[in-house]
């Protein structure tokens, strides 16, 4: 696999840490994309100790979606090839913010962020053989109530895991939209659910889960076995015979009604789109 080239958004942390380093192992050239120096030059350093300069850090904070042409720009003068895009840069806000595109965080960081970065990517993906999109989902969509003509939920009580549940179903609508408009291409795209995973997840939440999500700690997977579904999506033959799924434990998952409704994500997608243009 060697020349090959892939980006981890999230790098730097939890589940994206470990993506980077399957990916590194699996002998691809692996860009890490971080939010910020601070916590991404440390994460750099423990991973060139272990794979040298076939790891590289590249900054992006996605509260910012400007940011991702200027990673784009800064992708692209170096490399002339995506083989895979792992879109994991994600958090749950504890309370309501916005980005600086005026979208509630969440939303924009978990959904807007994976939309944005795929958008951009796309050409590169689309010159490159045999490439693939993942995306990094999760079980909580199952707590998402999604309305897609509110997707910023404005005029609603802020509630932090209903917010959070509605962005991992963007994610899994997202996929199966996208795997529709790249039939032919070539290129393939999954999602998928890490399990619990012990991680920085919910450092950044609010009121009783700030308190009791530490708690379930030692009742959670390691990012190690939290990144392995990833892995199996990003290397396996397996994942290559179909395409827009969603996988739990490194198998194929229905996930709920919601997540398999296809006008809805085809509406999202849509949506999305006028939401960028406005
Ligand atoms: N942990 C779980 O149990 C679990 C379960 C299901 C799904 N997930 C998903 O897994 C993904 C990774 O999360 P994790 O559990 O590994 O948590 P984590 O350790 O907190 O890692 C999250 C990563 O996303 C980055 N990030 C957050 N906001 C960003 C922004 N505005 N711009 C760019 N990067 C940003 C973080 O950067 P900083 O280091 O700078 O904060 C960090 O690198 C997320 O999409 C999450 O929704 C996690």
């Amino acid at each position: 696999m060697a020349g090959r080239v892939c980006i981890v958004s999230g790098g730097n942390s939890g589940i994206g840490f470990e993506l980077c380093r399957g990916m590194a192992a699996a002998g691809f050239h692996v860009v890490m994309v971080s939010r910020g120096a601070e916590r991404g030059q440390p994460a750099l350093d423990k991973l060139q100790a272990e794979f040298g300069d076939s790891i590289e850090m590249m900054l992006c904070d996605m509260s910012d979606l400007d940011n991702v042409s200027k990673l784009h720009a800064e992708f692209t003068a170096k490399f002339d090839r995506l083989d895979v895009l792992l879109n994991n840069a994600g958090a749950m806000w504890g309370r309501r913010e916005k980005t600086a595109q005026g979208h509630e965080m969440t939303f924009g960081v978990n959904h807007m962020g994976y939309f944005v970065m795929t958008q951009t990517f796309l050409p590169l993906l689309k010159s490159t053989e045999n490439s693939r999109i993942v995306n990094t989902a999760s079980e909580a969509h199952k707590m998402a109530n999604l309305k897609l003509n509110n997707l910023n939920r404005e005029n609603k009580r802020y509630s932090q895991w209903r917010t959070y549940g509605n962005s991992k179903l963007c994610n899994i609508l997202f996929t199966r939209e996208l795997a529709r408009k790249l039939d032919g291409t070539g290129i393939i795209t999954h999602c998928f659910h890490p399990g619990v995973v012990k991680t920085r997840f919910g450092s950044g939440s609010s009121g009783p889960m700030r308190l009791f999500w530490p708690l379930f700690r030692p009742f959670m997977i390691g990012s190690k076995r939290g990144a392995s579904t990833g892995l199996h999506l990003a290397l396996s033959e397996d994942a290559r015979t179909t395409t827009g799924e969603y996988w739990s434990r490194s198998k194929r998952n229905r996930g709920n009604r919601h997540a398999r409704n296809d006008d809805n994500a085809t509406r999202l997608w849509d949506i999305t789109e006028n939401l960028l243009n406005e």
